[in-house]
């Protein structure tokens, strides 16, 4: 029986998955990223850790069919190297050139959210439908689009990077970590929602979070779900500029599904019935009908899953 490695590099840890020719995940693994260590630690940690889980499993090292790794930032898909991701401070490297000497393994990478997007379309929410669209809503917001069941890359790897769409109108624009204005990522990601609440207690806006020491997006969710007007107002602003971009996505892609994970989706039908809204009311008719707006059913596996299903091309 063959088996396929899959990685998921995040700021803080490395998940790795061994998934079994099914594309069901049998055992995972997680250990620190080491990010503030540098580049050496890190690639060092995803080599050992990928062997590691092998090493415990019932499985052998040659049943291995190869490694797959997602990542957030711009990739250079194809040529296999990170561009810049900027939450692992990586710049220029290229990973199958580290990894498959000391693996003797094919290593194919891809975005972080591509590959989750891979893997609700195997395993999950995007089960047994060829074109769909998904968003991570967490630190940023990330994008994969499946189409006819495979990840759209694009001509270097820049093709679903949806967070950088522009979509806040310039007088309200603020600066992204990609350096340009408007993204919507700075108003969507749970780093866009806390960033909103901060701004609102610091001038002094009416607020049951003026009250909360370390504000994350859960607690900006709970005040609105309170009746909390402030609260409110950031939801459904969040809520408005992802609907807004999934009805300029449904035009150019007409997918079947959007799948929305990560941290922020967690926030339920609160979140998603203002999305579908929005898509509703911005989104001509034929380009909306049958269109559904889902939660991705994976979790914290999606990643895995699809970076181990790189290797099933
Ligand atoms: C990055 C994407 C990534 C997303 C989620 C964005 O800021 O540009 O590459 O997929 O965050 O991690
Ligand atoms: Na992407
Ligand atoms: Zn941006």
């Amino acid at each position: 029986e063959k088996i396929y490695v899959g990685v998921d590099i995040g700021g803080t840890t490395i998940k790795v998955g061994i998934c079994n020719e099914e594309g069901v995940l049998v055992q995972t693994y997680e250990g620190p990223t080491d990010t503030d260590k540098g580049t050496e630690a890190i690639l060092n940690n995803i080599a050992t850790y990928a062997r590691l889980i092998v090493t415990e499993s019932t499985y052998d090292w040659e049943q291995v069919e190869g490694v797959g790794v997602g990542i957030a930032g711009f990739l250079d898909i194809p040529n296999g190297i990170i561009k810049h991701s900027v939450n692992l401070g990586l710049r220029n490297v290229n990973l199958p050139e580290y990894l498959e000497p000391r693996l003797g393994k094919t290593v194919r990478i891809n975005n972080d959210a591509n590959v989750a997007a891979l893997g609700e379309a195997w395993a999950g929410a995007g089960k047994g439908v060829p074109n769909c669209v998904c968003y991570t809503l967490g630190t940023g917001v990330g994008g994969g689009i499946i189409i006819n069941g495979r990840i759209i890359e694009g001509s270097s790897g820049m093709a679903g990077e949806l967070g950088h769409i522009q979509i806040v109108p310039d007088l309200e624009a603020i600066q992204c970590g990609c350096g340009k204005m408007g993204c919507l990522e700075t108003v969507s990601s749970a780093t866009g929602i806390i960033r909103m609440a901060k701004d609102a207690v610091a001038r002094g806006d009416r607020t049951s979070l003026a009250m909360v020491d370390h504000i994350m997006a859960k607690d900006v969710f709970d005040a609105a779900k309170a009746g909390d007007e402030v609260a409110i107002r950031i939801v459904s602003r969040a809520a408005y500029y992802l609907g807004k971009s999934m009805s300029v996505v449904a035009v150019i892609l007409n997918p079947q599904r959007f799948i929305v994970g990560g941290g922020v989706a967690k926030a339920g039908e609160f979140l998603f019935e203002q999305i579908r809204e929005v898509f509703a009311k911005l989104t001509p008719e034929v380009a909306q009908e049958g269109v559904e707006i889902v939660p991705a059913v994976l979790g914290n596996n999606a990643g895995v899953v699809g970076a181990a299903g790189l290797l099933l091309r």
